[in-house]
């Protein structure tokens, strides 16, 4: 399924939720061609929503050959009024907008098979289709929009002015299982299981006998780029991952035993705790703090490549060279990197542009200068799908389920220097917090949780003693995307039961406090 993309901010949504029926999609913007969009033999299209009015100065427009190719076409909102438009129907400004909930009736229409004649839908447009295409017949009306949904079976043109692909849709995700299966007799055989069959084909197909490289974190998508790249070619794959000992509490020690011990894949741990706490030994300032992380990280990985060429061609050529022979050593060609759909479609490279490394503020993100090839086995998978894939794979559920956590890791979660006592103190802390959060039943439904580490000091009296001890803050956040955050109402017990374990467990802390900020101001992470 092609989703065209035409500038509203559904288009993307559209995508998913086709997905969500089983039916591969993707995003293609609408200066596509229809030749382009013949050769790369969809099922159907979907035209998407889109801010402007069709009348508006510059309004997104589509191929009007796209309507020829034989496949049938859905327009939502903004693309219904331009198939009425291109395809001799009318569009008006009525002076009557409607925006949210809205009452309509269905009683005929393939999109509306089975579904109850009155329905409720989400509306958001000012301009209203006044005509429908020639020979398409109107199948739905709201109350100021007669023309709701039109369809025309024999040309394979179908049209709603409403938004099927949100939550306040209800019956959104039947409308569009009608024209996915019944309409355009698109398979629901996109699967994991699918993804993987079909990821691993391409994966042999592109590295064929040479060696891979992956930098794994402990976070979703590397593990899965990971998992994907060695079930397609084995033993070529070798995974790095430098532990720059900024990591929660067991969290190398999980990566290490679910990659090499349950997984089987070839794992090099490099421990460099001692490297990256030298380096950060007086520094406090937080962009500082990133600047030697991200550069050592490069540093760390870089010599680990080098090295592992090193031993590919050292095993390749037991014999010694001829003296006299530069001994070079074949580099190793391909990185895997897990680039996400969304990070495609961010960067405007829905319509195959070349891949190129993402300079990304995070650490992972690797050395241009390496000049690898990139292997991106994610590339065309939301995050969600990639989640499903892992579980597919038997990634364990810690994994898989895993919160976001920043690449720097704990040191921007102590405010002030780094050190080795305040990373064990904030460690044990953040893992008082994690079980607590798990054992309530409440991980999954947090953006993040975590414990920060102030370093300044207050008084305290445990026993009869008075201390001056380290604070611990908690930090839990509501989220969909991290663009902007709630802070999370966390049950009163919840909170009573993390905050005494973590001042009678921890020598060191004698004083817990929780964080009430919103995104924005505040941001998620302290530094
Ligand atoms: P803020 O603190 O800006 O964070 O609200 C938004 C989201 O991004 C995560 N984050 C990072 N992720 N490398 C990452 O991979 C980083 O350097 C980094 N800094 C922040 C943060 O945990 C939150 O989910």
């Amino acid at each position: 399924m092609l989703v065209v993309d035409l500038g509203g901010q559904y288009a993307q949504l559209i995508a998913r939720r086709v997905r969500e029926c089983r039916v591969y999609s993707e995003l293609v913007g609408h200066e596509v061609g229809a030749a382009a969009l013949r050769a790369r033999r969809p099922h159907a299209l979907i035209l998407s929503g889109g801010p402007a009015s069709v009348y508006a100065e510059g309004a997104p427009h589509v191929d009007p050959e796209l309507f020829e190719l034989g496949v049938p076409v859905l327009g939502i909102c903004y693309g219904m009024q331009l198939m009425a438009q291109e395809l001799g129907g009318r569009v008006d400004r009525t002076g009557v907008s409607e925006f949210g909930r809205t009452p309509l009736r269905a009683s005929q229409g393939a999109l509306f098979e089975g579904l109850p004649e009155e329905q409720s839908v989400w509306m958001s447009h000012r301009d209203s289709v006044a005509a429908p295409p020639e020979g398409a017949q109107v199948v739905a009306g709201s109350p100021s929009t007669p023309i709701a949904a039109f369809e025309d079976p024999d040309h394979g043109l179908y049209g709603v002015q409403f938004h099927p692909e949100v939550v306040h849709t209800p019956h959104g995700m039947d409308v569009l299982k009608n024209f996915l299966y019944g309409v355009a007799g698109a398979p629901p055989a996109w699967t994991a299981a699918a993804v993987i069959e079909e990821q691993v084909e391409r994966i042999r197909a592109q590295v064929g006998r040479e060696r891979v490289l992956c930098a794994l974190s402990g976070g979703v998508d590397s593990a899965v780029a990971a998992l994907l790249v060695h079930k397609a070619v084995g033993e070529q794959l070798t995974c790095v991952f430098v532990d720059h000992g900024l990591l929660r509490k067991d969290e190398a020690a999980q990566v290490v035993e679910t990659f090499r011990g349950a997984l089987h894949v070839p794992l090099v741990h490099v421990d460099a705790q001692e490297r990256f706490l030298g380096r950060l030994a007086g520094v406090a300032d937080p962009e500082e703090k990133r600047r030697i992380i991200g550069e050592e990280f490069i540093r760390v990985f870089e010599e680990e490549a080098e090295q592992l060429s090193g031993k590919t061609a050292a095993r390749a050529k037991p014999a010694r060279p001829p003296s006299g022979v530069a001994k070079s050593t074949p580099p190793i060609r391909y990185l895997v990197q897990g680039t996400l759909y969304s990070d495609v479609i961010e960067s405007g490279g829905t319509d195959g542009v070349a891949a190129r490394i993402k300079s990304h503020h995070n650490v992972g993100g690797l050395p241009a200068q390496m000049e690898m090839e990139l292997v991106e086995p994610l590339r065309l998978l939301f995050k969600d799908e990639v989640r499903r894939v892992g579980e597919e794979l038997g990634l364990p559920e810690r994994m898989v389920w895993r919160q976001p956590f920043p690449g720097p890791g704990l040191a921007v979660r102590i405010i002030g220097e780094v050190t080795p006592e305040r990373l064990e103190i904030l460690r044990d802390a953040d893992a008082i917090l994690q079980e607590e959060v798990r054992r309530a039943g409440l991980y999954r439904d947090l953006w993040q949780s975590f414990a920060v580490l102030p370093a300044i000091r207050s008084v305290g009296v445990q026993g009869d003693e008075r201390t001056y001890a380290y604070p611990i803050v908690i930090r839990a956040v509501s989220s969909e995307d991290a663009m902007t955050a709630d802070w999370a109402r966390l049950p009163y017990d919840l909170l009573e039961t993390i905050s005494s374990r973590i001042i009678n467990e921890i020598p060191g802390v004698n004083r817990v406090a929780l964080d009430l900020s919103s995104k924005p101001p505040a941001t998620i992470e302290w530094e």
